[in-house]
């Protein structure tokens, strides 16, 4: 289930469309009848991933995909080589059938990518987040976009309060100067001078879906002042009051309020650039911010320059605006005035072990409910049939 409770079933369909496509009415690119071409854009593990078989999710484990679909006389291509018209990706995808990759390594189905994909029916997730397909240009088309909802949004959760925590305590300035300080690092007053405990602060949450309830769930032993979530989707039943968040339904007037903010939204039209050097502003002065959603929801260098001003104390989380990050990207070098208030790490949370054993049997699912004409769960469902089949990207008539 994807919510923890039984009486928050309600909470897992928001969603209204049908899901079934038959076999039948579908047209393959192969001579031979249900033949069909899948590509997989995944990250390479190296001999990391040959050393540990569980690394699902990478270009040597293929999702363990690979057999079943060579059994079943389908094409199959895994590639992690995905960026600009000269990659395999581009190259390959002209006539698949099926697109796959994660949000950690995302394949980016720009509208001009769509557009030379001729054959391309079904975009698969292999995790949670279908923002790197642009799904306006998806529905035109009637290509079918699904991900593995509900697959690692325990994972994500636990970086959300193991990052707040990192920043509010400043741990970063601690564990540098044990490994790093020279003639033994070991001063006290320059960490505990930006050092907090959680309890007794307002943290909110931007986005209140699967991740960001669970976000609340785990803060109630903190002891927090309040939790407040913004979000345009009330918290079904008597949920919020499990967790006792309060919704706040203006942006600048929530984020006045917080000592923390969470960010755990789908990127989307309504949400890109949402913290921004204006909003940022209506931010407490020393507050932190802490972003697992999606890079390009939080403007880099108005993010930097606020981390650098003083204005947030620290920023923090796993996501960034383009993947991998160059090496000139703002948030790897941007250090608050006291050397500290950086708790970025590469695009991880959502890819534990655990969740690519869970992402990569949903993935295995959805491809074949699509391959045997059977109708996806619909809560997997991001669009279909020309229209969004979800209300978690945006405010849609
Ligand atoms: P969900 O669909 O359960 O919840 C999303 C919530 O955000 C919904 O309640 C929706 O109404 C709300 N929302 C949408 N637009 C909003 C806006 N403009 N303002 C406020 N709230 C808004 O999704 P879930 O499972 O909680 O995941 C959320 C996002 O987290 C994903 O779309 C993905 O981008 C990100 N994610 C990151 C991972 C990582 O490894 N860092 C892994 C999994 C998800």
């Amino acid at each position: 289930t994807i919510y923890p409770s039984s009486h928050l079933s309600n909470f897992v369909a928001r969603t209204v469309k049908p899901a079934f496509t038959p076999l039948a009415t579908r047209s393959f690119s192969s001579t031979q009848p249900n033949m069909v071409k899948v590509l997989a854009i995944l990250y390479s593990g190296g001999q990391v991933a040959q050393d540990e078989p569980r690394l699902l999710g990478t270009t040597e484990n293929k999702l363990g995909l690979e057999k079943l679909l060579k059994e079943q006389g389908h094409e199959f291509v895994v590639t992690d080589d995905k960026e600009g018209p000269n990659s395999k990706m581009a190259k390959e995808i002209v006539d698949a059938d099926v697109v796959i990759t994660t949000p950690f390594h995302p394949g980016y189905l720009s509208r001009e990518v769509i557009a030379t994909a001729k054959n391309l029916k079904l975009c698969i997730t292999a995790g949670v987040g279908s923002d790197h397909v642009d799904l306006n240009a998806a529905n035109e088309r009637q290509i079918t976009v699904a991900e593995v909802s509900g697959s690692n949004v325990v994972s994500v959760a636990e970086h959300v309060i193991m990052t707040i925590l990192v920043l509010v305590r400043n741990y970063n300035v601690g564990h540098e100067q044990i490994v790093l300080g020279k003639d033994g690092g070991w001063k006290v007053s320059a960490i505990a001078r930006d050092a907090y405990d959680l309890e007794g602060k307002v943290v909110g949450t931007i986005g209140a879906g699967r991740i960001g309830y669970r976000v609340l769930q785990r803060l109630v032993p903190f002891n927090c002042k309040e939790l407040l979530y913004f979000d345009y989707q009330d918290l079904p039943g008597d949920a919020a009051k499990q967790v006792n968040a309060r919704r706040v339904a203006d942006l600048k007037d929530f984020l006045s309020q917080c000592d923390v903010v969470t960010v755990n939204c789908p990127l989307h039209e309504g949400t890109r650039d949402l913290i921004n050097a204006d909003t940022i502003k209506s931010m407490k002065k020393g507050a932190w911010l802490v972003n697992t959603a999606r890079g390009a929801i939080c403007n880099a260098e108005a993010v930097k320059a606020a981390v650098e001003s003083g204005h947030l104390l620290g920023y923090g989380g796993d996501v960034w605006n383009h993947q991998p990050a160059p090496k000139d990207h703002p948030w790897r070098s941007m250090k608050n005035a006291h050397e500290g208030g950086n708790a970025m790490v590469p695009h991880y949370s959502g890819t534990t072990l655990d969740a690519q054993k869970r992402y990569a049997d949903g993935t295995v699912e959805i491809l074949q409910n699509w391959l045997n004409g059977k109708p996806q769960t619909q809560a997997n469902l991001i669009v279909e049939k020309g229209d969004y089949a979800t209300k978690a990207y945006g405010q849609r008539k």
